[in-house]
């Protein structure tokens, strides 16, 4: 499964890059204005860091407009993915964008015949988001494991990425449901690292490294 991480903050995309877990990036225009710079600044620094597909969001709700600002924000850099929302004008503008070899996450999917629509609007990635749901009562891990037997049973092209993810057991279950990808928070990934055993684990052998006056290994 790829990480991708669900943020527009620099900072913490080149942390995570140094790691070298960055597979990707999502932005939203939520996360695009918590960073208050201009959305194309934003968007190229964030390209000029990371190698893998950056999603960046369109603003328009018809489908001309739709196409006018994914065919600009596709034009900033080579690995953007321009992600539109789940509506009939979404669906009609990421058809005629993939047909032009431009890369379409359709994001806002909250049900299985949803993702059914943006595979065969030849959608590059489907979003299902899991938190959101999870939030309404319905359990959303239940929809990433659907849309992913779904790409397979029907041998579409896409790929699902769990969206909307609140924690490590989402991560842990997006792995177990065979999700391609995964956009995390920055705080969640983090997360991903710690175990009370591993730190317990570090300080004894430390400890009786140190008792047995052992010194430096160089
Ligand atoms: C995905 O691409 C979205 O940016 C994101 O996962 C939304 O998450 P939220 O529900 O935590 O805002």
């Amino acid at each position: 499964m790829k990480f991708f991480l669900d943020t527009a903050n620099i900072g913490q995309i080149k942390e995570i890059n140094d790691l070298g877990l960055l597979d990707g990036v999502t932005t939203n225009p939520t996360l695009i204005a918590r960073e208050k710079k201009k959305f194309r600044e934003t968007v190229e620094e964030i390209c000029s860091v990371v190698k893998g597909p950056v999603s960046a969001e369109v603003i328009a709700l018809d489908t001309d407009g739709m196409l006018k600002e994914a065919r600009f924000v596709a034009s900033w850099a080579k690995n953007i993915a321009v992600k539109i929302p789940m509506t009939p004008a979404g669906a009609k503008a990421t058809k005629i964008l993939s047909s032009e070899g431009i890369k379409v996450n359709m994001t806002l999917i909250f049900s299985l015949p949803q993702a059914l629509i943006a595979a065969k609007a030849g959608a590059k990635f489907i979003s299902p988001f899991i938190g959101r749901l999870d939030d309404t009562g319905q359990d959303g891990m239940e929809l990433v494991a659907d849309c992913v037997e779904m790409i397979h049973e029907f041998g579409f092209d896409s790929e699902i990425i769990a969206a909307s993810i609140r924690g490590p057991l989402h991560v842990v279950q997006s792995i177990q449901a065979g999700a391609h990808i995964a956009t995390v928070p920055y705080s969640t990934i983090m997360g991903l690292f710690k175990h009370p055993l591993t730190d317990r684990g570090i300080e004894s052998f430390m400890k009786d490294w140190n008792n047995a006056g052992l010194g430096s290994i160089l």
